[in-house]
């Protein structure tokens, strides 16, 4: 599976999410894999979830590298691909994985020289260990790993081993987009821990909140938390407009915002009008 989206969409968050889920699960589920025990005459800890966050400009080694660090493999310095990729394969199966996940895999070296090595090399990897891929970046689609149009015929064996899933900002076009963005903003109101907060306060103002944000869970996250920082040291223990208004926020949802302002003329700690929140978030 593919997960792609733009920066700060909650990529990482969400297959992070999903892993711990999975991991803690298993763990209720069948407690006695988790002891060390032997396999093929290794001592072996069971080892369902890996996930490599990939360095930038990453060659199909390092990524093998990448996996040998999260198994704690020893390997010698000038351990070839191959004997990596080998050690790496032959853990994979010892540690029973069932989940990978690859994140920031545009950072990968796709530039034409490297591209079809590293397709090659994942294509290997995926062909030679049972457990599931999952990998997440941007611009995927259009990438080496992808190569819509002009794709040559080996890069496309990644796209056509793999679906591709869109994460992108919340829009409110439409009530079921609406409430879904509502909802968000209910979950994160719910978790502050004000004395004097009224909850609902959020939810009401959830369209203000995304023409402040351009529907970023990010820049969302970023403006709920300082805004609650700011009421416990102000001692107003409530997230009110006013404090809202007055936590800057990162650059592009700020440039979005002040162009958003422009278009409807609205000034400075302006009211662009509440909103009664969607019936099924309130
Ligand atoms: N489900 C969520 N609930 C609350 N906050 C979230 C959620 N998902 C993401 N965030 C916030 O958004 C920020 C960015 O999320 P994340 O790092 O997962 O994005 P990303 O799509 O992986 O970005 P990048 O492409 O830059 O790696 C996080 O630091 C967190 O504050
Ligand atoms: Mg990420």
């Amino acid at each position: 599976m593919v997960i792609d989206g733009p920066p700060t969409v909650g990529k990482s968050t969400l297959v992070k999410l999903f892993a711990a889920d999975l991991e803690k699960t298993l763990r209720r589920r069948e407690p006695h894999k988790f002891q060390p025990h032997e396999n093929d005459g290794y001592i072996v800890d069971y080892t369902p979830v890996v996930y490599i966050s990939i360095p930038s400009q990453a060659t199909p080694k390092d990524l093998s590298a990448a996996f040998a660090e999260w198994f704690n493999l020893p390997l010698r310095r000038a351990a070839t691909k191959n004997e990596m990729t080998d050690a790496v394969l032959r853990a994979t199966g010892l540690c029973g994985v069932q989940l990978i996940i690859i994140d920031d895999v545009h950072f990968l070296d796709l530039s034409a020289k490297e591209g079809k090595v590293v397709n090659d090399h994942l294509k290997y990897l995926a062909n030679h260990c049972a457990a599931t891929f999952v990998f997440t970046g941007h611009d995927l689609e259009t990438s080496g790993l992808f190569l819509e149009g002009g794709a040559s015929e080996r890069a496309t064996q990644t796209s056509g081993r793999n679906s591709l899933h869109k994460l992108g900002l919340f829009t409110i076009g439409t009530d079921d987009e609406r409430r879904a963005w509502a909802n968000v903003v209910k979950t994160m109101e719910d978790a502050l821990v004000l004395l004097d907060h009224k909850p609902g306060t959020l939810i009401r103002d959830h369209e203000y909140l995304h023409h402040r944000t351009g529907g970023s869970i990010a820049s969302l996250s970023l403006l709920i938390r300082e805004a609650a920082i700011r009421a416990v040291v102000s001692s107003e223990e409530a997230i009110t407009r006013k404090v809202l208004d007055q936590v800057v926020i990162d650059r592009r949802a700020t440039r979005g915002y002040d162009k958003f302002r422009k278009q409807h003329n609205i000034h400075h700690n302006g009211n662009p009008g509440r909103q009664e929140p969607p019936a099924e978030a309130s």
